[in-house]
């Protein structure tokens, strides 16, 4: 069986601040720009989760797609809709809430929560036009 790659999308919105409190409030904002607005600011995120495997030959499935949604809804969706990134989550706490920063955690979170080796893929918008990727730690 050839190996295929399932996605699943999901949303959530919420605020932060890029701030790094080891350098001076002139650097953050001209490094941050908007993103350094001392009074938080807004993101409508859309994540992306793809996972890789043979399909099983009794369902055909990768993975159940209802179980993928839910994994992804317990596990990064409900910790993150509506929160302050900076503020509000446990998993996020002393990370630099960057696009970046956020797919790593978002990573750790649900390749813990999946069957081993099945996570591909964690893409995350930040805005339609900005988005970060990232394919595990070995990768
Ligand atoms: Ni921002």
């Amino acid at each position: 069986m050839p190996t295929v790659y399932v996605t699943r999308k999901a949303h959530f919105n919420a605020a932060h601040r890029l701030h790094n409190p080891e350098k001076s409030d002139e650097w953050n904002r001209t490094t941050f720009g908007p993103c350094n607005n001392p009074n938080w600011h807004g993101h409508n995120y859309e994540l992306t989760v793809t996972v890789g495997g043979k399909p099983n030959p009794d369902t055909g499935y990768v993975i159940d797609l209802a179980e993928l949604k839910h994994i992804i809804e317990e596990n990064v969706i409900r910790h993150l809709d509506h929160k302050n990134l900076n503020l509000d989550v446990p998993f996020l706490r002393g990370v630099l809430p960057s696009t970046e920063n956020l797919v790593i955690a978002i990573w750790d979170r649900l390749a813990e929560a999946l069957p081993a080796g099945k996570l591909y893929r964690i893409r995350l918008h930040e805005t339609q036009r900005n988005s970060a990727e990232y394919f595990g730690p070995d990768k």
